[in-house]
């Protein structure tokens, strides 16, 4: 397994352009599905993530085509016919995502054969309101040896759902699954993420009629066939926001390119809160920070457009050497702070009861070997190296290359001193988010 080596103490300045989402990308893969005509999709990131979906895309019927063009990375996804209705366990085990092809197969052939997904290490994770959105959509489901059985062999039929809380995942099926059913589908209490309204401007290309997407009530009217089209997927917000907080940590100026401010002002804000400097431009944002220690400043989880849950460890690490005590609530998922003892192995004073962590900044950081336990949690690893003294060995990098396209590249180019160790590749790696 490959290892990724920081040493400390660089600052970081330069330019960093930020890839397509890979909670977006993955999602608009499996609307490819819907459509017997090739649906192109610019911005592409090159990750792990979506190079596995491909795999199962392809079992499935799908011809997956990925291409390096002049303007970037793209894929062409064509699925003239569904040969496979059938995704199984060790696919679906690997990555979360993978499950919401159910909801296609459905709306597409009446029928299909998916594994359940199981718990993942940032929690139990249930996909219960994906199932519920689904018969309510008259899917009839059996759950049988950890296997999905869903028919509809007269085809979807629309319907008003209240999920009981939101999910961001649980709105992308449901919205994935209405686009083919016959009339009306409202979808109450839905995410608000910006991934969802990515995936509906894709679906409404493809000739869906989608409205309200970035507002709790979606309305779908249903189409008897979509067809393909070209879309750019949205940037990825935690992707930038990533290196946002790479650069309050390590000091320096560092210009965020082809992304959004607006799509992670929480955290920009916390990160201003803190004492770093931040200039919002049309396409990006700078990071700027010169010397003076950063301030501890509390962070709640939030569904968007609140704080990220998937920024929370980026923002523990910073958080590490700030001036005072930091309180961080996850308030999304039930089990995310693994980082916590890993940063607690550079130096780190953290403690952790329930879905709180009290942060108690330390005066410096020691280069140490450390473990990913998840994709998010790597990288506050990283972030953590950064500034360390001497030398961070991160393991189980698999993690971070699910998420993060071209890391090493992207943070030396800016002066860090990061650099991959090649190892065997794992035969069990535990992929999930
Ligand atoms: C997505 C993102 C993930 C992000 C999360 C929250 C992808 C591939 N992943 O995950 O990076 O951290 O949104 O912004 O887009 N839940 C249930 N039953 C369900 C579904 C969810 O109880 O059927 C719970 C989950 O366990 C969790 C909460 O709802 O506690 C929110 O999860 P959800 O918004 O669905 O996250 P994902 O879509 O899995």
């Amino acid at each position: 397994m490959d290892r990724i080596a920081i040493v400390g103490g660089a600052r970081l300045n330069g330019s960093i352009p930020i890839s397509g989402a890979k909670n977006s990308a993955i999602k608009l893969m499996a609307a490819s599905l819907l459509t017997d005509e090739p649906l192109r999709l610019t911005n592409m990131p090159r990750l792990a993530d979506t190079r596995f979906l491909g795999h199962l895309l392809t079992r499935l019927g799908t011809m997956v085509d990925d291409r390096d063009t002049e303007t970037g990375p793209e894929t062409i996804l064509h699925t003239p016919e569904i040969v496979s209705s059938f995704a199984p366990y060790d696919l679906v085990r690997q990555m979360r995502a993978s499950f919401n092809v159910l909801g296609p197969l459905i709306a597409r052939t009446g029928h299909a054969k998916v594994s359940l997904p199981g718990g993942c290490t940032i929690g139990a994770r249930p996909v219960d309101l994906h199932l519920q959105a689904l018969e309510a959509l008259g899917a009839k489901i059996d759950l049988h040896e950890g296997y999905v059985y869903a028919t509809a062999p007269r085809g979807l039929q629309g319907a008003e759902i209240t999920f009981p809380f939101v999910s961001v995942g649980a709105t992308e099926h449901a919205m994935l699954a209405a686009v083919l059913a016959k009339g009306v589908t409202t979808l109450k209490v839905s995410a608000c993420e910006p991934e969802i309204i990515d995936l509906a401007d894709c679906l409404n290309k493809m000739g869906a009629r989608v409205e309200g997407a970035g507002t709790p009530t979606i309305t779908i009217t249903g189409v008897d066939k979509l067809h393909g089209t070209t879309h750019a997927v949205i940037t990825d917000r935690i992707e930038a926001g990533t290196y946002a907080v790479a650069a309050a940590m390590a000091g320096g100026e560092v210009r965020l390119t082809n992304t959004r401010a607006d799509l992670i002002e929480a955290l920009l804000q916390k990160i201003e809160e803190a004492g770093a400097e931040v200039e919002r431009l049309n396409d990006g944002v700078i990071i700027r920070r010169n010397g003076a220690r950063l301030k501890a400043v509390d962070v709640d989880t939030g569904v968007y457009p609140g704080f990220a849950t998937d920024l929370q460890a980026q923002f523990m690490a910073l958080m590490t050497l700030a001036d005072g005590e930091s309180v961080i609530r996850e308030t999304i998922f039930e089990n995310r702070f693994m980082h916590a003892p890993e940063l607690a192995r550079l130096g780190a004073d953290i403690t952790v009861s329930g879905g709180e962590a009290r942060v108690k900044g330390v005066e410096k950081l020691e280069g140490a070997q450390v473990m990913a336990t998840d994709l998010r949690a790597s990288v506050s690893l990283v972030i953590a190296g950064l500034v360390a003294s001497g030398e961070t060995v991160v393991g189980r990098v698999y993690h971070l290359d699910r998420g993060f396209e071209r890391l090493e590249e992207k943070l030396g180019a800016c002066g860090a001193n990061v650099r991959r160790i090649k190892g065997e590749p794992s035969a069990d790696a535990d992929f999930e988010d």
